[in-house]
C-alpha cells in the first residue's frame, strides 16, 4: 500500500503534520479541531468555509474554500475575525427593479474604484466588479444572471477597500429579477397549491416514521432526471 505523505501546516501558528491529500477542512479536523462553525456542506456549495493563509516564504494573502482547498506544505492557516456585513431589510414586492431600489440600500456600490480585488479573490470565478457595474447601471437581469454562482463565502467583501457587500448587493438584484422581471413560473405555482391544501401530508407523515436505512433506499432508488 502507497502511503500518503505527510506535510507540515501550521493553525493558528501551531505545527501540525497532516496527510498531503486532505483539504484544509479534513486537515483541520485530522489535527483535532471539531469544527462547529465555518463549515457546511463540504461540498463547495454553501459557502461557510472561506479561509485566509499564506504560504512560507510569500506574502501573499491566499483565500480559497476550506472544502475545497488541498493542504499545502507549510501552509500557515488563521481564523480571521467575522466582519458583520451591513444588510438591507426591504419588502421586495415594494420595490422596482431599478438602480435606485439598490442604491437605497446599498449606496456604497458607486464608491467602487474598480480595483478588481472582489474578483480575484472569488473561488467560483465570478467577475464580481462586473456584476457590480450592472447594479450601478440598474442592469438587474444582468447583474443577477452574472452573479448566478455565488454561494455567498464573503470573501469578497472581506477585500473591497471601500466597504461594499457584493454578495447582499447580488442577492438583492436576484430577488428583484426573480419578482419582477421574470414570468411567473405556472407550475411552481400550482405546486405550491397543491402543498398549502395538504396533497403530500400523508405521504411526508408516512416518510417521518422510516428509519434512515429505509429513507436511503428509497432516495437512491428515486426518478432521476435525465
Ligand atoms: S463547507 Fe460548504 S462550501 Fe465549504
Amino acid at each position: 500500500m502507497t502511503k500518503v505523505p505527510l506535510v507540515d501546516i501550521y493553525i493558528m501558528g501551531k505545527k501540525y503534520k497532516v496527510p498531503a491529500s486532505l483539504t484544509v477542512m479534513n486537515a483541520m479536523e485530522y489535527a483535532g479541531f471539531q469544527l462547529k462553525r465555518g463549515c457546511g456542506c463540504r461540498a463547495g456549495f454553501c459557502g461557510a468555509c472561506a479561509i485566509v493563509y499564506r504560504t512560507a516564504g510569500n506574502y501573499e494573502l491566499k483565500v480559497g474554500l476550506a472544502c475545497q482547498t488541498k493542504v499545502e506544505a507549510n501552509m500557515f492557516l488563521a481564523q480571521i475575525p467575522y466582519s458583520p456585513p451591513l444588510k438591507g431589510t426591504y419588502d421586495i414586492n415594494t420595490l422596482t427593479p431599478t438602480a435606485s431600489s439598490i442604491a437605497l440600500y446599498y449606496p456604497e456600490i458607486y464608491r467602487c474604484i474598480g480595483c478588481g480585488s472582489c474578483t480575484k479573490v472569488c473561488p467560483q470565478n465570478i467577475n464580481v466588479m462586473h456584476y457590480i457595474a450592472h447594479a450601478q447601471r440598474g442592469e438587474i437581469a444582468q447583474c443577477a444572471t452574472e452573479s448566478f454562482d455565488c454561494i455567498m463565502c464573503g470573501l469578497c467583501a472581506s477585500r473591497c477597500p471601500v466597504h461594499i457587500v457584493q454578495y447582499h448587493v447580488t442577492i438583492l438584484a436576484r430577488r428583484l429579477y426573480s419578482k419582477h422581471l421574470l414570468p411567473q413560473a405556472s407550475h411552481l405555482k400550482r405546486r405550491v397549491m397543491e402543498i398549502k391544501e395538504g396533497k403530500y401530508e400523508a405521504e411526508l407523515r408516512q416518510l417521518m416514521k422510516l428509519s434512515s436505512d429505509e429513507l436511503r433506499i428509497i432516495y437512491n432508488s428515486r426518478d432521476i432526471e435525465e
